[in-house]
């Protein structure tokens, strides 16, 4: 390892949660990676984790893009020669009934939110094994943001919720793979949050009822303090009310 601070690399950090997870481990003490496709975002969320005292290497990166994500995972590997937690945010979504809604989205779907997720830890492992080799009680952590859709059905998502549910049994199966070597993954299955992504929701759910990204940057967090000893799959967090596994 190069650096003795710990190190994140989180995906789609430029708003939402992804960016309420990367505030949260830069003042925890992390140096950070972060990407998305749009530069002034990324550059406005990078000045930010740079004030909480972070280390911060900002990577314009589509994560439909294979070349993208792999130069991603090197960018991090250059910068600080570890990972301590990897937390994949970056993810698309569209709604549409399974007669009509189109392949190229189904395959856009899965291009972000399967496929780069799992370019992206194959070409990290040497890096992840090694970390968690170097602080075996504590191990290291993947955080995939999977969806309530993808322990659940829901109504129009079918396509976005089996792209989640795939990322729930790909952290399982990291896990059965993985553990024993201090490399753990867990994929936060929540509800509406309030955030860009759910804002097609207005007119239904009011973003107030919403859960809130610091809801769900807390639960990540407290993964990031669990020792190597505890592996937790999957998280579900649902809104109040009657309707529990209703997104
Ligand atoms: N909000 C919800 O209700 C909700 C509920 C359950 C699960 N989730 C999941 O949680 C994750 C974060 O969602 P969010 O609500 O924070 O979404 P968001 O506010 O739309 O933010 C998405 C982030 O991902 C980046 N991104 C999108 N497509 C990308 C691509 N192809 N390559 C690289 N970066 C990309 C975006 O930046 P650019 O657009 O600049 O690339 C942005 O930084 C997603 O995986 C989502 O599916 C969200």
């Amino acid at each position: 390892m190069t650096t003795t601070r710990p190190a994140a690399l989180v995906t789609g950090a430029s708003r939402g949660i992804g960016l309420a997870i990367a505030e949260r481990l830069a003042a925890a003490g992390h140096d950070l990676t972060i990407c998305a496709r749009g530069g002034d975002a990324l550059a406005a969320a990078g000045v930010r984790l740079a004030a909480l005292g972070a280390a911060v290497r900002a990577e314009s990166a589509d994560m439909a893009a294979e070349d993208d994500v792999r130069g991603l995972a090197r960018a991090h590997e250059d910068a600080y020669g570890r990972l301590d937690v990897l937390v994949v945010a970056a993810g698309v979504g569209t709604a549409g009934p399974v007669d009509t809604a189109p392949l190229h989205r189904f395959d856009k779907q899965f291009a972000v939110n399967v496929r780069a997720p799992y370019t992206l830890v194959q070409a990290l492992l040497p890096t992840l094994r090694a970390t968690a080799a170097a602080r075996p009680d504590h191990g290291v952590k993947i955080i995939m943001l999977s969806s309530l859709t993808g322990a659940f059905p829901e109504p129009g998502l079918a396509a976005y919720g089996a792209s989640k549910a795939a990322l729930i049994s790909l952290c399982r199966s990291l896990n059965a793979e993985l553990s024993a070597d201090g490399v753990t993954a867990t994929a936060i299955c929540p509800g509406y949050v309030d955030t860009d992504m759910s804002a097609w929701v207005h007119d239904r759910i009011d973003p107030a009822d919403m859960i809130r990204t610091a809801d769900v940057a807390e639960l990540a967090m407290s993964l990031t303090r669990l020792s190597s000893r505890a592996v937790v799959s999957e998280l579900v967090v649902t809104r109040p009310g009657g309707q529990l596994h209703r997104a």
